[in-house]
């Protein structure tokens, strides 16, 4: 039988160690007192540290090799993992990276700008552009290109947060992947965060095209949040032209601001409270941008008995620990009060 999802023609490069780790989480489990945790582990991929950027920069780096690119530009806030792992995957294939980023979160400090993501970015030989404000983000991304344009190199600009239809196929490749791993082991939810949503929507078209009714619960990390499934659609609805296939209807994704807080980059004590608890029931580290809040959103949703104790919740973790030191002094008060 041929699968219902096909790849093969999309041009890809290898980075990360697939499948990664389905781990079942017995103590996070006992502690939520019901529902069954399992954690797919898209943080241990291998890779710059690794995280859920790999996945679409296989195929984003595998177009832009294509393409001829010997140079990429893309985007992010400050402690981006996006950027790092673009870093890192421009390290691995011998191409130029510049990352242009901007200061869009509130935090500043040694912590913040010259340890976590930024420190790798510059580890692994990107040049960083730091930017106060969209405005100079715009005029420095020109001057990148230009310059870069000017010296003979071929660019190729990647989108923030590697969303984009191409980027998209890396998810839907995820979601074949666990399929498979997970055999007859009947997941009713998958938890993880959105962003730029090129995750939930990569979740959402391949689980669609295999035809497997589970749920999709995304937990907004940055706002707008009810803006997300618009965004959702938009990349499904790319991604699905690309495979030449019908966009799906889109039923089974939710998106939820339960855990977003003040905002993009800020954590609230339930997000502390998540990471205290992955780290403490299973050694697992979450961040406080990204995890931590798909963490919190599945804490709130336990304790107001949306989500049933009878149920099997995948949590997809992402990665983000670079991020974590960005936030060191918040940590250690967090963790040693
Ligand atoms: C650790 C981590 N988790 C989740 C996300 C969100 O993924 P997406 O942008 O595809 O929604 C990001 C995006 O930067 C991330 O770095």
């Amino acid at each position: 039988m041929t699968s219902p999802v096909d790849l093969s023609r999309f041009p890809r490069v290898a980075l990360g160690n697939w499948p990664t780790p389905l781990e079942e989480c017995r103590r996070l489990t006992e502690a939520l007192g019901g529902p069954r945790i399992l954690v797919k582990r898209d943080d241990v991929n291998g890779l710059g540290v690794g995280g859920n950027k790999l996945r679409k920069l296989e195929f984003l780096l595998g177009a832009a090799l294509a393409d001829g690119a010997d140079t990429v530009v893309t985007f992010g806030g400050v402690q981006t993992n996006h950027g790092r792992q673009t870093a890192a995957a421009c390290a691995r294939l011998g191409l130029h990276c510049e990352l242009v980023l901007t200061r869009s979160v509130p935090r500043g400090g040694d912590a913040y700008e010259r340890s976590g993501n930024v420190a790798l970015d510059l580890l692994y030989g990107a040049r960083v552009h730091l930017c106060d404000d969209e405005q100079a983000t715009a005029a420095t991304y020109r001057q990148v290109v230009e310059s870069a344009t000017a010296r003979g190199r071929t660019v190729a600009t990647l989108p923030v947060g590697g969303s984009n239809g191409v980027g998209v196929l890396g998810y839907v490749a995820a979601a074949v992947e666990l399929r498979d791993q997970l055999g007859s082991v009947a997941v009713d939810r998958i938890v993880c965060p959105a962003g730029s949503s090129g995750t939930v929507a990569g979740l959402a078209l391949g689980t669609a095209l295999l035809g497997w009714p589970v749920r999709i619960d995304a937990a907004a990390v940055s706002p707008p949040a009810d803006g997300k499934p618009a965004d959702i659609r938009r990349l499904v609805h790319e991604a699905a032209a690309l495979l030449r296939v019908p966009p799906p209807e889109l039923d089974q994704v939710r998106v939820t601001d339960r855990a977003l807080g003040p905002g993009y980059g800020v954590p609230t004590e339930q997000v502390w409270e998540a990471i205290r608890l992955f780290g403490r029931t299973e050694g697992i580290t979450l961040d406080p941008v990204y995890t931590g809040k798909a963490g919190a959103a599945l804490i709130d949703a336990v304790h107001t008995r949306e989500l049933g104790r009878d149920e099997t919740v995948l949590f997809l973790h992402t990665g983000g620990l670079p991020g974590l030191f960005g936030y060191a002094p918040e940590l250690i008060a967090a963790t040693h009060p």
